[in-house]
């Protein structure tokens, strides 16, 4: 599948530039670029099924607020890196080049795959400095899924390498019908005055993983957001935070979730203020306000444990909405495509607790299951099989829990059992300090899946372990 789109702006930028210089153009100006927009990638492959592209991880200059540009670490060159756009069935080819001074991998986030291709360190050493490697592999769900180092996940994630995989049904009649898509990949950074990343983690981002001074969207500050009065709008939503809960609002809007990690929902529900964790997605729909003017998109205070919900909302983006409404009539959808539900689980369920605590020499440390990682003892479960797996938070924050390789679907919270309509394929689940999950996984590949907190800081501190599907060893240990 060849996408050009990325190409036509940098072409139509340069013609528009070009003219404008010579002052003989009697074409209009091309609308200006939506800063917003995601760099695409360019396709190797002429097949419509095959998606085949250069993924290169190397420094580049940022603006991101400080004195002077930051040297942050991007895919392409861009922080976000691409936006990659498939669908189910499609293979994808990615020839990837380690340009970074340190050793990184490729994860793809929520994907299911060969374990060979998972890019995780149970599953694959570190590609060297100017070291490749060849990911392969195809898409088997629809869904908004994302890409980032599996390597001091805290510091790389953190310094821009995250990328996104936006992957449509092989049905098209399977989408909702909207005005306008949007992706958004919500992130924050932290910068110090003349532009640098700090080097070191302070008590609180220790504790809590590291939250920004400086609130992204799709790697913009301050950004802005051009809507039509009373289109429906679908925004699909990427938290890429190291540590930061976004709570999002937008003033007389309410959401309608239509979908979230593993693609869309059965029942669509409507929320005032949509939640999400470091690393989960969320597809939501909404009909922007009919009267022209600008709304606030905010962050607002959400209680994640250690006072954390006490601070003032938090500005994320304005919404400019101005122009035409849309000539055409739409409605919010009122039903999603069937979730099939997975088998019943047997056999006993797997423990994971989560819990903080400190080490011998006093520092804070984050451990699953009493461990810390990599000295966790691996669960075992067999290929195809349902399994409960049983999140036991002990500790006083919330930690939002990631499965490699498969979905999960909730079964109990706290002993309360998930309403029916509610069920939804998740990879990355907020479990709520102090509280238990019962969630039913099934994997379809053999291999050493990792799981662990996606806070980076607590992930990297030790709450990581592995679930050994078939006979399979681990690379880690
Ligand atoms: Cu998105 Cu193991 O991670
Ligand atoms: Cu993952
Ligand atoms: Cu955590």
């Amino acid at each position: 599948m060849r996408l050009r789109r990325a190409l036509g702006i940098a072409l139509s930028a340069a013609l528009g530039a070009a003219c404008s210089a010579t002052g003989t153009t009697t074409t209009p100006a091309p609308a200006p670029a939506d800063p917003l927009a995601l760099v695409g990638i360019s396709d190797l492959d002429p097949s419509p099924t095959v998606v085949e592209f250069a993924l290169t991880a190397r420094e580049a200059d940022k603006d991101l607020g400080g004195a002077k540009l930051s040297r942050a670490w991007t895919y392409n060159g861009a922080m976000p890196g691409p936006l990659v756009d498939a669908k189910v069935g499609d293979e994808l080819v990615i020839h990837f080049k380690n340009e970074l001074p340190e050793p990184t991998m490729i994860h793809w986030h929520g994907i299911r795959l060969p374990i060979a291709m998972d890019g995780s360190p149970s599953s694959q050493k570190p590609v060297p400095p100017g070291g490749t490697f060849e990911y392969r592999f195809k898409l088997r769900d629809a869904g908004l899924f994302w890409f980032h180092p599996h390597v001091r996940t805290d510091v790389q994630i953190e310094r821009g390498l995250v990328g996104v995989i936006r992957v449509a049904p092989a049905d098209p009649k399977e989408q909702p019908s909207v005005d306008e898509e949007r992706v958004l990949v919500l992130d924050d950074v932290r910068v110090n005055d003349d532009g640098s990343f700090p080097t070191y983690l302070d008590d609180n981002a220790k504790m809590m993983g590291r939250e920004g001074n400086t609130v992204l969207v799709n790697g913009v500050r301050d950004a802005r957001i051009a809507l039509r009065p009373g289109a429906i709008e679908r925004l699909r939503i990427l938290n890429a935070a190291n540590g930061r809960f976004f709570n999002l609002k937008i003033p007389g809007v309410r959401f309608r979730v239509i979908g979230t990690d593993g693609g869309l929902v059965e029942s669509p529900y409507d929320v005032d203020t949509l939640l999400i964790a470091p690393a989960e997605r969320y597809d939501v729909v909404f009909q922007v306000p009919s009267t022209p003017g600008t709304l606030p998109l905010t962050s607002q205070p959400y209680e994640r444990g250690h006072h954390t919900g006490e601070l003032p909302p938090l500005p994320v983006a304005t919404l400019a909405i101005a122009g035409e409404p849309p000539s055409v009539k739409r409605e919010l959808p009122e039903r999603g495509p069937a979730v099939a539900k997975l088998p019943a689980p047997t056999g006993e369920a797997i423990p994971f607790a989560l819990d903080e605590g400190t080490n011998a020499a006093g520092d804070l440390i984050f451990t699953l299951n009493g461990q810390v990682w990599p000295a966790v003892a691996a669960a075992r479960m067999a290929l195809n099989e349902t399994r409960v797996l049983e999140i036991t938070n002990k500790s006083e924050m919330d930690h939002p829990f990631h499965v490699h390789g498969a979905f999960f679907q909730v079964l109990t919270r706290n002993g309360a059992p998930e309403p029916a309509n509610r069920i939804a394929n998740k990879d990355t689940i907020i479990v709520p300090a102090k509280s238990t999950l019962r969630v039913a996984t099934r994997f379809d590949e053999v291999g050493a899946w990792m799981v662990h907190c996606h806070i980076e800081e607590h992930a990297e501190g030790g709450m990581m372990g592995e679930i050994l599907v078939g006979d399979a060893v681990s690379h880690a240990h």
